[in-house]
C-alpha cells in the first residue's frame, strides 16, 4: 500500500549505519589481531567505538583485558526517550546551546496516562491533564528535529521495537528497560537524562566494558511455557545483581525456534538482573518482523549481512567466541513461572506457588490480572490470551478478577481491533486500557473494590514488582507471569490456581479444564497502521519553534546549573539518614502521583526518598536532626540545605536498583546531597550520581555499614585528588560523633572507612553543571 507508515524513505533513515558499522569492525579486528573471537556483544558495542585504538587498548593490558576494565568512549546511533524523562533530559539539553540533536532521536509519549475506565475515557483525560508538558515536548522536538510520538501512539520499547531496533544498531534510551530492542539485535541501553545529551550534543557517551555473560537456549517452548517464563526462571538463578556489569547474549539452537517478539520480552526483562543490556543474534524470527513492520528492506540488508564470512559478520557472535560466564535453559522443559511478591527474582515454578502461597500467608484471593505492558503487549501474546478467553467463553466462564488488557502500541491495538481479539476480550468484561504505561508505572485508579493497605494480590504481565510500583500501595502484592497465565489465574479469581492440573466449576455443571494456549506470531496481511493522529512528527528541526515553558507553571522549570564541585575535600557532611534494606529509585524517587512533576526539580524533590526504611527506628521517611526532633526525610534535608549543612546518605546494596529515573539523583543533589555511601550501587544510578554531581562511594568493607549513624558528621580525605586523577581510587572518610572521631566508642576500633573504586569518570562532564 502507499500510504503505510514508515515510508521507505523512513526506513532508509532508520536502518543502521551498515558500511560504516562495518569498517569500524574491521579497524577493531585491526587492533585486537584477527586470532581474537569477539562475542555479538562485543562486535556490535566496539564498531560503535569513538576511536578502536584508544578504547580498547588502554587500561587493559594491550587489549588483553577488555572486558570490565576498558572506557568505551561510544558513538550510539540514535536516542529514544519517554515522556517522564525526556522533560529533564530536553532541559538539559537546552542548557548547550545547540540548534538540533546530533544523532536521530525521538520521543514516546506514555508514561502519564492513568488507566482506569478505558481508552476512550482515560486517553483524552491524561491529555487534557498533561497539557503543558505535551506541549513543552512537542515544541522541543519540533525544534531539535527529534520525532514525537503522541500520546496514545504507544509505550516507548513496543514503538522502538516497530519502528527503529534493527540488528546490529546501538542507541541510547532513558528508561530501564530500553533493552527490550536487543530482541531485535540491537545494543540498545538504558540511560539517564544526562547520558542520552552526551549523545544528543554528539559527545561519546562513557561505557566500562561490561561482562559478557551468554545465556545458552536449548530445545523449544510448547503449551504453557513462554518467552516470558525464560527470563523469569533466570532472574531467580541470577538474582537482581547478577547481571551488573554484564551483557547477556543469548545463543545456541533454541534461539532460532524465538519470535523476535519472545525475544524482546527476555531482553526487557533484562534489566531486572541488572544486566547493561541483552542481545540476540540475527535469527530467523527477525524477518518477518521486520517485513509484518513494513521494513521489507532492513530485513533483505541484514539477511546478506548476516551471511558474510565470520570474520567480517556484525550480526553474529565468532564461532570461538567465549563468555565470561554461560547459564544453559532448556526450552524444552521450562516450566512457567511466578515472580513476586515485591520483587522481581522471587521466582517459583507454577507447581510450587499454590504451596508457596500458603507458606507465606500471600492473599489467596486474585484482585486484578493485568495483561501487556513494554514487556507482553506483542501480536502473540495477545492472541495466546484470547484464545484462553475463548475457551473460557465457550465453557459459560467469565474472569473472576478484574481484567485488564495493554496494548503496546497503536499498530498492535489497530491490528487486534481488525482481527477481532479486543472485542473478545470487551465481551469476557476486560477493560482495554490506552496504549501507555498506565498501571505499570503506577498510573492505575484501581475499581476492583480493594481498599488502599488490605493485603490484595495481582497478577500482572508487565517487568517490574517492586512494593507499591502499580498503585501506590504498599500491600499490593504484585506477581508477575506470562500474559497466558495472567488470563487463566482472571478466571480462577485465585492466586493458588494450577491451569495445567486444575478445573474450573462452570455454570453446566460440567468441570472445564483449559488448553494450552495457541496463538499466532505476526498478523497475517502485517501491522494495521490505525489512527493516523498517532503518528509522530517528522524529525526535522526548526529554528522558528519556540519551546513553551510557563514561568508560572508547577510542572516545568528551567534548570538553573548546580553550583561547581568545590576545590576541597568536603569537611563537614552530616549524615541525613541511613537507609535499611532494598532502596529502589521508586524508593529515592517515587512515581504514580509524582511523574507530573518530573519536568520541576523543586517541586519533585518533595518525593526525595519518601520510601526509604530509616536503619536505626524501623521508620519509612522519618528522619532526625541533631535536636532530635523528627522530620521528613525532604523536608530535613531542605532545612539542612537552607542553612549550609551538606549532607550524605547511608545505604546497603544495590542502592539506585531499578530505573534509569535520574531524577533520583538530581533530587537529592537539589536538596544539598554531595555523596552516596552504600555496600553497591546499580550500574545506571550510579551513573546518574556522577553526572550530577553526587559521589557515590561504596564501602571498602562493607561491615563499616554498621559503624555510621544519623547525623554524625563525616570528613572526606583524598576525594578531591581522586576526582582530578579521573575517578578510581581511595577515599578514606572520618567519621565523628558530638565532634569526637567515633573511634573510641566503637568496638571495631576502626576510625577510618574507606571506600574503593569510586569510578569517578563521567564526572566532570556534567551536563547541567555547564554554566
Ligand atoms: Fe512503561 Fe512499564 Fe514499560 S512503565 S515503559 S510499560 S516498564
Amino acid at each position: 500500500a502507499t500510504n503505510v507508515y514508515p515510508s521507505q524513505r523512513d526506513v532508509a533513515a532508520r536502518t543502521p549505519p551498515y558500511s560504516k558499522l562495518l569498517r569500524n569492525l574491521a579497524r577493531v579486528r585491526e587492533v585486537l589481531g584477527p586470532a581474537r573471537a569477539l562475542t555479538l556483544a562485543e562486535k556490535i558495542l566496539y564498531s560503535h567505538l569513538e576511536n578502536a585504538e584508544e578504547s580498547l587498548l588502554s587500561g587493559t593490558d594491550n587489549g588483553a583485558r577488555i572486558r570490565g576494565n576498558a572506557n568505551l568512549k561510544l558513538k550510539p546511533d540514535r536516542v529514544a526517550m519517554q515522556d517522564a524523562s525526556a522533560q529533564m533530559a530536553l532541559l538539559q539539553f537546552m542548557s548547550c546551546g545547540l540548534p538540533a540533536t546530533a544523532v536521530p532521536a525521538s520521543i514516546h509519549c506514555d508514561h502519564m496516562i492513568v488507566g482506569e475506565k478505558g481508552a476512550d475515557v482515560d486517553l483524552p483525560e491524561g491529555i487534557k491533564g498533561n497539557k503543558e508538558v505535551f506541549d513543552f515536548l512537542e515544541s522541543a522536538a519540533k525544534k531539535y528535529g527529534i520525532e514525537f510520538w503522541p500520546p496514545g501512539a504507544g509505550i516507548i520499547h513496543q514503538t522502538v521495537l516497530e519502528n527503529y531496533s534493527a540488528p546490529g544498531l546501538m542507541m541510547l534510551g532513558t528508561d530501564s528497560h530500553t533493552p527490550n530492542a536487543g530482541g531485535l539485535g540491537a545494543i540498545a541501553i538504558g540511560v539517564g537524562g544526562a547520558d542520552a545529551v552526551d549523545a544528543l550534543v554528539d559527545a561519546p557517551w562513557e561505557l566500562k566494558a561490561p561482562k559478557v555473560l551468554g545465556v545458552r537456549l536449548e530445545g523449544e517452548l510448547s503449551g504453557w511455557a513462554s518467552p516470558k517464563d525464560v527470563i523469569l526462571a533466570l532472574a531467580g538463578r541470577l538474582t537482581v545483581r547478577g547481571g551488573t556489569g554484564k551483557i547477556i547474549e543469548y545463543f545456541g539452537p533454541g534461539v532460532d525456534t524465538l519470535s523476535c517478539t519472545g525475544m524482546a520480552t527476555i531482553c526487557n526483562m533484562g534489566a531486572e538482573v541488572g544486566a547493561t543490556t541483552s542481545i540476540f543474534p540475527f535469527s530467523p524470527g527477525h524477518v518477518p518482523y521486520l517485513h509484518a513492520t513494513h521494513r521489507g528492506s532492513i530485513a533483505d540488508e541484514v539477511t546478506k549481512l548476516s551471511g558474510m564470512p565470520e570474520a567480517q559478520n556484525l550480526l553474529r557472535p565468532d564461532s570461538k567466541a567465549e563468555y565470561d560466564d554461560v547459564v544453559t535453559i532448556n526450552l524444552s522443559t521450562l516450566e512457567p513461572h511466578i515472580n513476586g511478591p515485591f520483587t522481581p527474582d522471587l521466582s517459583t515454578p507454577l507447581s510450587q506457588f499454590a504451596a508457596a502461597v500458603e507458606a507465606n500467608n500471600w492473599p489467596a484471593e486474585l484482585s486484578s490480572g493485568l495483561i501487556g505492558s513494554c514487556t507482553n503487549s506483542s501480536y502473540a501474546d495477545m492472541t495466546r490470551a484470547e484464545d484462553l478467553v475463548k475457551q473460557a467463553a465457550a465453557a459459560g466462564l467469565e474472569p473472576k478478577s478484574k481484567f485488564f488488557i495493554t496494548p503496546g502500541s497503536e499498530q498492535i491495538r489497530a491490528t487486534l481491533e481488525a482481527d477481532n481479539t479486543l472485542q473478545t476480550f470487551e465481551s469476557a468484561g476486560g477493560v482495554v486500557l490506552a496504549n501507555a504505561c498506565g498501571p505499570c508505572i503506577g498510573m492505575w485508579k484501581r475499581t476492583d473494590g480493594v481498599v488502599k493497605g488490605t493485603p490484595n494480590a495481582i497478577f500482572t504481565s508487565y517487568n517490574r514488582n517492586f512494593p507499591a510500583r502499580n498503585d501506590g500501595d504498599r500491600a499490593t502484592h504484585n506477581f508477575l507471569a506470562s500474559p497466558e497465565l495472567v488470563t487463566a489465574m482472571a478466571y480462577a479469581g485465585t492466586t493458588t490456581f494450577n491451569p495445567l492440573t486444575d478445573e474450573l466449576p462452570t455454570p453446566s455443571g460440567k468441570p472445564f479444564k483449559f488448553h494450552p494456549p495457541e496463538g499466532r506470531t505476526l498478523p497475517d496481511s502485517g501491522f494495521a497502521q490505525g489512527n493516523p493522529e498517532f503518528l509522530p512528527t517528522p524529525g526535522v528541526p526548526d529554528p522558528s519553534v519556540e519551546i513553551k515553558i510557563d514561568p508560572n507553571s508547577t510542572r516545568l522549570a528551567v534548570l538553573d546549573p548546580f553550583p561547581p564541585f568545590p576545590p576541597t575535600d568536603f569537611k563537614a557532611l552530616r549524615v541525613l539518614y541511613k537507609v535499611k534494606g532494598q532502596c529502589t529509585t521508586d524508593t529515592i524517587s517515587a512515581a504514580g502521583p509524582w511523574l507530573k512533576f518530573k519536568g520541576h526539580l523543586p517541586n519533585i524533590s518533595e518525593n526525595t526518598l519518601i520510601g526509604a526504611v530509616n536503619a536505626e527506628t524501623g521508620e519509612t521517611n522519618t528522619a532526625y536532626d541533631v535536636d532530635g526532633s523528627a522530620r521528613t526525610i525532604p523536608e530535613l534535608a531542605k532545612r539542612w540545605r537552607d542553612n549550609g549543612t551538606e549532607w550524605l546518605v547511608v545505604a546497603e546494596h544495590n542502592y539506585g536498583e531499578g530505573s534509569a529515573r535520574e531524577h533520583a539523583a538530581l533530587q537529592p543533589r537539589y536538596l544539598g546531597g554531595r555523596v552516596i555511601l552504600a555496600k553497591s550501587f546499580a550500574r545506571i544510578h550510579e551513573t546518574n550520581l556522577k553526572k550530577q554531581g553526587v559521589v557515590p562511594l561504596t564501602f571498602a568493607d562493607e561491615a563499616d555499614y554498621d559503624l555510621i549513624r544519623s547525623c554524625d558528621e563525616v570528613e572526606t580525605v583524598g576525594l578531591r585528588e581522586v576526582l582530578e586523577k579521573g575517578g578510581e581510587g581511595e577515599v578514606r572518610l572520618l567519621v565523628r560523633r558530638g565532634g569526637e572521631v567515633v573511634a573510641e566508642g566503637l568496638k571495631r576500633g576502626g576510625r577510618v572507612i574507606r571506600t574503593e573504586k569510586s569510578k569517578m569518570s563521567s564526572y566532570s562532564r556534567s551536563a547541567i553543571q555547564k554554566p
